[in-house]
Protein backbone atom coordinates (compact mmCIF):
# COMPACT_ATOMS: atom_id res chain seq x y z
CA UNK A 1 0.00 0.00 0.00
CA UNK A 2 2.72 2.48 0.83
CA UNK A 3 4.26 2.01 -2.30
CA UNK A 4 1.18 2.85 -4.37
CA UNK A 5 1.01 5.45 -2.41
CA UNK A 6 3.99 6.88 -3.03
CA UNK A 7 3.95 5.95 -6.92
CA UNK A 8 0.69 7.61 -7.76
CA UNK A 9 1.57 11.17 -7.41
CA UNK A 10 4.80 10.85 -9.87
CA UNK A 11 2.58 8.63 -12.07
CA UNK A 12 0.26 11.55 -12.21
CA UNK A 13 3.01 14.53 -12.64
CA UNK A 14 4.72 12.13 -15.61
CA UNK A 15 1.34 11.55 -17.14
CA UNK A 16 0.42 15.53 -16.89
CA UNK A 17 3.33 16.72 -18.00
CA UNK A 18 3.30 13.97 -21.35
CA UNK A 19 0.29 15.37 -22.27
CA UNK A 20 1.07 19.23 -22.16
CA UNK A 21 4.17 18.64 -24.21
CA UNK A 22 2.40 16.53 -26.69
CA UNK A 23 -0.47 19.68 -26.78
CA UNK A 24 2.24 22.43 -27.39
CA UNK A 25 3.66 20.41 -30.13
CA UNK A 26 0.48 20.43 -32.07
CA UNK A 27 -0.04 24.21 -31.59
CA UNK A 28 3.54 24.65 -32.54
CA UNK A 29 2.63 22.49 -36.44
CA UNK A 30 -0.49 24.63 -36.77
CA UNK A 31 1.47 27.95 -36.49
CA UNK A 32 4.02 26.34 -38.92
CA UNK A 33 1.63 25.85 -41.61
CA UNK A 34 -0.67 28.58 -41.24
CA UNK A 35 2.21 31.25 -41.46
CA UNK A 36 3.41 31.11 -45.52
CA UNK A 37 -0.21 31.24 -46.24
CA UNK A 38 -0.95 35.20 -44.80
CA UNK A 39 2.27 36.20 -46.01
CA UNK A 40 1.52 35.38 -49.80
CA UNK A 41 -1.87 37.07 -49.94
CA UNK A 42 -0.78 40.06 -48.68
CA UNK A 43 2.20 41.24 -50.80
CA UNK A 44 1.90 44.83 -51.11
CA UNK A 45 1.70 46.16 -54.79
CA UNK A 46 4.83 47.28 -56.16
CA UNK A 47 5.87 51.22 -55.96
CA UNK A 48 5.06 53.73 -58.79
CA UNK A 49 9.57 53.69 -59.44
CA UNK A 50 12.23 52.37 -57.03
CA UNK A 51 15.04 54.65 -55.86
CA UNK A 52 17.33 53.02 -58.35
CA UNK A 53 15.35 53.84 -60.95
CA UNK A 54 14.61 57.70 -60.09
CA UNK A 55 18.14 57.39 -59.61
CA UNK A 56 19.07 56.10 -63.32
CA UNK A 57 16.54 58.38 -65.09
CA UNK A 58 17.96 61.55 -62.93
CA UNK A 59 21.55 60.64 -64.11
CA UNK A 60 20.51 59.97 -67.41
CA UNK A 61 19.26 63.13 -68.40
CA UNK A 62 21.76 65.24 -67.03
CA UNK A 63 24.26 63.55 -69.78
CA UNK A 64 21.84 63.63 -72.34
CA UNK A 65 20.58 66.78 -73.87
CA UNK A 66 17.30 67.62 -71.95
CA UNK A 67 18.74 70.68 -69.45
CA UNK A 68 19.33 72.54 -72.45
CA UNK A 69 15.39 72.89 -73.10
CA UNK A 70 14.32 71.59 -69.09
CA UNK A 71 14.75 73.19 -65.77
CA UNK A 72 14.17 71.11 -62.71
CA UNK A 73 11.76 74.38 -60.97
CA UNK A 74 11.82 76.71 -63.94
CA UNK A 75 10.15 77.42 -67.70
CA UNK A 76 13.10 77.19 -70.53
CA UNK A 77 12.53 76.06 -74.25
CA UNK A 78 10.28 73.25 -72.86
CA UNK A 79 8.23 72.89 -69.62
CA UNK A 80 9.68 72.58 -65.58
CA UNK A 81 10.17 69.18 -64.70
CA UNK A 82 8.14 69.99 -61.46
CA UNK A 83 4.84 71.10 -63.75
CA UNK A 84 5.07 68.20 -66.16
CA UNK A 85 4.84 66.20 -62.69
CA UNK A 86 1.92 67.68 -61.36
CA UNK A 87 0.17 68.17 -64.58
CA UNK A 88 0.51 63.99 -64.99
CA UNK A 89 -0.65 61.23 -62.59
CA UNK A 90 1.58 58.79 -61.24
CA UNK A 91 0.91 55.99 -63.48
CA UNK A 92 1.60 53.22 -66.57
CA UNK A 93 -0.62 55.74 -68.83
CA UNK A 94 1.24 58.66 -68.19
CA UNK A 95 4.32 56.27 -68.28
CA UNK A 96 3.26 55.19 -71.79
CA UNK A 97 2.57 58.65 -73.10
CA UNK A 98 5.69 60.54 -71.91
CA UNK A 99 7.77 57.73 -72.85
CA UNK A 100 6.76 58.01 -76.55
CA UNK A 101 6.96 61.59 -76.45
CA UNK A 102 10.26 61.44 -75.48
CA UNK A 103 11.56 59.41 -78.10
CA UNK A 104 9.25 60.45 -80.70
CA UNK A 105 9.40 64.00 -79.95
CA UNK A 106 5.81 65.95 -80.62
CA UNK A 107 4.31 69.51 -79.80
CA UNK A 108 1.13 71.05 -78.64
CA UNK A 109 0.95 69.80 -75.07
CA UNK A 110 2.52 72.93 -73.52
CA UNK A 111 2.53 75.60 -76.62
CA UNK A 112 3.84 75.23 -80.01
CA UNK A 113 7.58 74.56 -79.59
CA UNK A 114 8.30 71.41 -80.26
CA UNK A 115 9.85 68.68 -77.74
CA UNK A 116 12.73 67.40 -79.79
CA UNK A 117 12.52 63.68 -80.84
CA UNK A 118 15.48 61.15 -78.94
CA UNK A 119 15.15 57.86 -81.41
CA UNK A 120 18.29 56.47 -79.38
CA UNK A 121 16.94 56.71 -76.08
CA UNK A 122 15.74 53.15 -75.27
CA UNK A 123 12.32 52.43 -74.07
CA UNK A 124 13.56 50.91 -71.16
CA UNK A 125 15.76 54.41 -70.34
CA UNK A 126 12.76 57.03 -71.57
CA UNK A 127 10.53 54.53 -68.78
CA UNK A 128 12.77 55.53 -66.01
CA UNK A 129 13.72 59.35 -66.95
CA UNK A 130 9.79 59.70 -66.87
CA UNK A 131 9.88 58.24 -63.54
CA UNK A 132 12.53 60.39 -62.21
CA UNK A 133 10.53 63.58 -63.55
CA UNK A 134 6.78 62.52 -62.41
CA UNK A 135 8.57 61.71 -58.92
CA UNK A 136 9.79 65.36 -58.34
CA UNK A 137 6.05 66.28 -57.65
CA UNK A 138 5.49 63.94 -54.39
CA UNK A 139 1.83 65.52 -53.57
CA UNK A 140 0.43 63.65 -56.86
CA UNK A 141 -0.06 60.50 -55.85
CA UNK A 142 -0.85 57.36 -57.98
CA UNK A 143 -4.53 57.85 -57.07
CA UNK A 144 -5.05 60.75 -59.05
CA UNK A 145 -7.22 61.23 -61.80
CA UNK A 146 -6.44 64.40 -63.11
C1 LIG B 1 15.03 71.18 -78.13
C2 LIG B 1 14.47 71.39 -76.81
C3 LIG B 1 14.13 70.16 -75.98
C4 LIG B 1 14.94 69.11 -75.61
C5 LIG B 1 16.40 68.87 -76.00
C6 LIG B 1 14.15 68.25 -74.75
N1 LIG B 1 12.88 68.76 -74.62
FE1 LIG B 1 11.37 67.92 -73.54
N2 LIG B 1 10.11 69.35 -74.24
C7 LIG B 1 10.46 70.43 -75.03
C8 LIG B 1 9.28 71.22 -75.36
C9 LIG B 1 9.24 72.48 -76.21
C10 LIG B 1 8.19 70.53 -74.75
C11 LIG B 1 6.70 70.89 -74.82
C12 LIG B 1 6.09 70.06 -75.95
C13 LIG B 1 4.59 70.25 -76.09
O1 LIG B 1 4.08 71.33 -75.83
O2 LIG B 1 3.92 69.27 -76.45
C14 LIG B 1 8.75 69.39 -74.04
C15 LIG B 1 8.01 68.49 -73.29
C16 LIG B 1 8.54 67.47 -72.53
C17 LIG B 1 7.77 66.61 -71.66
C18 LIG B 1 6.26 66.69 -71.45
C19 LIG B 1 5.55 66.06 -72.64
C20 LIG B 1 4.06 66.21 -72.61
O3 LIG B 1 3.43 65.73 -73.58
O4 LIG B 1 3.50 66.79 -71.67
C21 LIG B 1 8.66 65.73 -71.11
C22 LIG B 1 8.34 64.60 -70.13
C23 LIG B 1 9.96 66.04 -71.62
N3 LIG B 1 9.87 67.10 -72.48
C24 LIG B 1 11.12 65.37 -71.28
C25 LIG B 1 12.33 65.56 -71.91
C26 LIG B 1 13.49 64.72 -71.69
C27 LIG B 1 13.56 63.56 -70.71
C28 LIG B 1 14.48 65.18 -72.51
C29 LIG B 1 15.87 64.60 -72.72
C30 LIG B 1 15.91 63.24 -73.19
C31 LIG B 1 13.92 66.33 -73.23
N4 LIG B 1 12.64 66.52 -72.83
C32 LIG B 1 14.63 67.09 -74.15
C33 LIG B 1 11.74 70.74 -75.47
C34 LIG B 1 12.84 69.92 -75.35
Amino acid sequence: MKIIKLITPVLFVVLTLSVCAASAQVKKKVVAKKKPATTVTKAPPPPFATDAEIADGKEMISKSDCLACHKIEEKLVGPAYTLIAAKYPQNQNSLDTLTKKIVTGGKGVWGQVPMAPHPNISQADANKMIKYILTLNTKNPSTSTK
